[in-house]
Formats: C-alpha cells, sequence, structure tokens
C-alpha cells in the first residue's frame, strides 16, 4: 500500500454491491418513469457510471460542476456554477448523483437551485455520508454508506486532483488538516 494511504476502509466488492441495491431501489422507485441522473463533476463519475448500469428504468445522463464560495479555508456554502446542464430539466424527474456529503452545504444548495427550474420531481443520491460532519440540514433520498469521519481518496474522491483512479475507497494518511487547506475537492 502507497506511504499515503493509511487503511483501505471500503473494498470495491462492497461498492458494487452498495451500487447494486441503490440501483435497485431507485429502479422500483422510479418504474413506469424516466429520469435523468445528474453527476456532480469531479467526485461522482465513478459512482454514477456503476450506479446508471444497476438502473433499469429508461435514463439520460447529465453532468454539471459546481465550486463553493468560501472565504479562505471556509466554505459558505453558496454554490456557484462552473459547468451547468445540457438539457432542460423542466417537468423531468431528476437524480443529483454525489460522491460523498460532509457539511451538507453543496447539496442544499444544489437542490434549492434546481428545484427553481421546476423538476416534476428532485432527489438526492450520495455514494458516501459522513453524518458527524454535518453543519446544515439536508435530506438525501439515497445513501450508499455512512463512513466515519475521516478523510476519504478514492472512487472518484480526490485529495489536491489525485488518487481518483483508486479503485477502492482509502482513508488518507497522516495530516489531518488537509481537508481545511483548500484540497480542491468536488
Ligand atoms: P459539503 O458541501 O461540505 O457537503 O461538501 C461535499 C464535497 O466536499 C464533496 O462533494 C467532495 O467534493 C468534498 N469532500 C468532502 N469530504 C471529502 C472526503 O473525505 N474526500 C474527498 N472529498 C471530500
Ligand atoms: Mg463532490
Amino acid at each position: 500500500m502507497a506511504k499515503y494511504i493509511k487503511d483501505v476502509l471500503i473494498t470495491r466488492d462492497e461498492i458494487d454491491k452498495m451500487c447494486q441495491r441503490l440501483g435497485a431501489q431507485i429502479s422500483k422507485d422510479y418504474e413506469g418513469k424516466e429520469v435523468i441522473l445528474i453527476c456532480v463533476l469531479k467526485g461522482a463519475y465513478a459512482f454514477m457510471a456503476d450506479l446508471a448500469r444497476y438502473i433499469t428504468v429508461p435514463l439520460r445522463v447529465d453532468f454539471m460542476s459546481v465550486s463553493s464560495y468560501g472565504s479562505g479555508t471556509r466554505t459558505s456554502g453558496v454554490v456557484r456554477i462552473t459547468k451547468d446542464l445540457d438539457s432542460d430539466i423542466t417537468g423531468k424527474h431528476i437524480i443529483v448523483v454525489e460522491d460523498i456529503v460532509d457539511s451538507g452545504l453543496t447539496l442544499k444548495h444544489l437542490k434549492e437551485l434546481l428545484t427553481t427550474r421546476n423538476p416534476a420531481s428532485i432527489a438526492l443520491c450520495t455514494a458516501f455520508d459522513k453524518p458527524e460532519r454535518r453543519r446544515v440540514e439536508v435530506d438525501v433520498d439515497y445513501v450508499g454508506m455512512e463512513i466515519p469521519d475521516e478523510f476519504i481518496v478514492g472512487y472518484g474522491l480526490d485529495f489536491d486532483g489525485k488518487y481518483r483512479n483508486l479503485p477502492d475507497v482509502s482513508i488518507l494518511g497522516d495530516d489531518r488538516d488537509q481537508r481545511e487547506n483548500g484540497q480542491g475537492g468536488n
């Protein structure tokens, strides 16, 4: 194991089972409907690709990119769209797909923002959730796994843009201050 990785927290097998379970649930909940999966770039790219293949209702995919306005290292939670959707979501059933919910600010603001475009319904789906870190309440409809308050990388999640390609989810070693130091995220 590389020295910057402390421990494997979630194996690729567990991740696959998690995607299977969420895909089956979504397929059941949206039976008879069409959905648009909205990938929040970049972190959710791996998860959305896997999840989509376990969903059996007709679907489209779209992508958006956001960054949080922050003063210094603190995020204000106001999200700015840096890449908007290509599709019009008015009257559509949309599911926003995130990699991880931490403070909850990103998903809360994203939901508010997308709601103003009048989709038929909006649901939130995340691969991972760190409930201990929550600063604002946000109702996440589909949660893959709850994890402890650790900084994780792999399976799309990065530190300073790196490690997204690791197939398992691992805990990053040493520096506990890393997430406060503008690690890049998203
Ligand atoms: P929130 O607005 O605080 O919920 O921010 C969530 C975003 O922060 C995620 O979409 C990630 O991009 C990033 N993030 C939060 N925790 C981690 C982590 O443990 N590893 C990698 N990125 C993280
Ligand atoms: Mg993200």
